[in-house]
């Protein structure tokens, strides 16, 4: 029998909600489909702090090394944000480390609109409802979140972040943009800063560079301020967006408020390790550990849902299972339930569990 490992690492906030939902309904798909999946599940975040004195204990990074695929819920919250020094936060702690120690450079951030929701999205139904469909490629472990020096003067006057990207490290996630582009409709649009940026100026020249290698697909360069307005005016323009780490982190959470919710949008990080289905990753909701709706019941899991189908597919290779999952995420949607997130006014919501429980019954396989 297949059989596959997967680390799960629930988090803070809402975290421990989405996952479990995502736990309970990846079991019920490997039952279903015959495959065997061993699911442990291990400390990260503000709650490994509070356990461990440390938001990524060496024993979760070696979990999630051994395993095929590691599923993450979210870190951080009000109560770590003035933990010293802010190397044991849980966001730049835990979750930039494991990122960065797992290889994972290349993050995939599809925003697809379900029709169901052309109505929850923030923009007006003639721009989104034919659909929408944008996957944002994020470099992962580089850029200004990792760059030397960093840091703050002894008399605190003076604070210091520093973005650097090598050609290695741009080629191959702008490698990661053209491939993708070509399973798509073939529109690569990279995105930086080159009319103020040293490193913008090198992305665009290697992205140049590379372009006659995949003549079938059209390459344009767009300024990320230009981008961010375009999100909003026309996002059927886009196909695949290409950007550095910061860049990246911002343009998806707008893409995700096209798609209804940033509840709604799953992401999978993905490096060069292979596994026997496919590739080693880490997914993870793109949105956070939303601390004020934390416990209630009423985070939306369909973004986890997601992602728990990108796992199965890029990681595991059963693609039978993620597409199953896929098409149940979307006949809920279908059927009009609806988290808080998504509802529109007046329309009936309910819970979490329950979101995952209307998932489940739908899935056909
Ligand atoms: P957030 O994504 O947690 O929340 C933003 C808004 O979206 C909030 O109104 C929240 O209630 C809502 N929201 C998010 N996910 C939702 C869901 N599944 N269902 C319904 N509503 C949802 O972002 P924030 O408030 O800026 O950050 C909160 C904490 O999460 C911070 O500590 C931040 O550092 C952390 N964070 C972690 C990750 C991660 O672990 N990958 C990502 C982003 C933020
Ligand atoms: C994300 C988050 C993280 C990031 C934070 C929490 C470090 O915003 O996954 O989008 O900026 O990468
Ligand atoms: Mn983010």
């Amino acid at each position: 029998m297949r059989s596959y490992k997967v680390a799960l690492l629930p988090g803070d906030g809402i975290g421990p909600e989405v996952v479990g939902v995502a736990a309970e309904i990846l079991a019920y798909l490997a039952e279903r489909a015959g495959f065997a999946l061993e699911m442990k599940e291990a400390p990260i975040g503000g709650a490994a702090y509070d356990k461990y004195g440390h938001p990524l204990p060496e024993h979760t990074l070696a979990l999630c090394k051994e395993s095929d695929a590691v599923l993450l819920g979210a870190v951080g919250g009000p109560k770590w944000d003035t933990v010293q020094p802010p190397s044991l936060r849980p966001e730049v702690g835990a979750l930039l480390p494991l990122r960065k120690e797992l290889g994972l450079y290349a993050n995939l951030r599809p925003a697809r609109l379900s029709s169901a929701l052309a109505s929850a999205s923030s923009l007006k139904a003639e721009l989104v409802q034919d659909g929408l469909d944008i996957l944002v490629v994020r470099e992962l472990t580089g850029g200004i979140y990792f760059g030397q020096p960093k840091g703050r003067d002894a008399d605190g006057s003076r604070a210091v972040d520093t973005c650097v990207y090598t050609r290695f490290e741009i080629e191959r996630i702008l490698r990661v943009g053209f491939e993708t582009a070509r399973g798509r409709k073939r529109k690569l649009c990279s995105v930086d800063k080159a009319n103020v940026l040293e490193t913008s100026r090198l992305w665009r020249e290697v992205a140049d560079q590379m372009a006659p290698q995949y003549p079938d697909v059209e390459l344009t360069h767009m300024l990320v301020d230009n981008c961010a307005m375009q999100l909003v005016r026309d996002p059927r323009q886009f196909d695949v967006i290409v950007t550095e780490n910061m860049f990246g982190d911002i343009l998806s959470d707008e893409a995700a408020m096209l798609t209804g919710s940033l509840g709604m949008l799953p992401s999978a990080s993905l490096g060069d390790r292979h596994t026997q289905g496919g590739t080693f990753g880490l997914y993870e909701p793109v949105h956070g550990s939303a601390p004020t709706i934390a416990g209630k019941n009423i985070a939306n899991p369909l973004a986890t849902l997601l992602s728990a189908a990108m796992l199965l597919r890029y990681s595991l290779g059963e693609n039978e299972a993620a597409e199953a999952l896929e098409r149940a995420v979307e006949k809920a949607l279908q059927d009009g339930l609806r988290t808080a997130d998504i509802a529109a006014a007046h329309q009936p919501t309910i819970g979490t569990k329950e979101m995952g429980q209307a998932v489940r019954e739908r899935i056909e396989i």
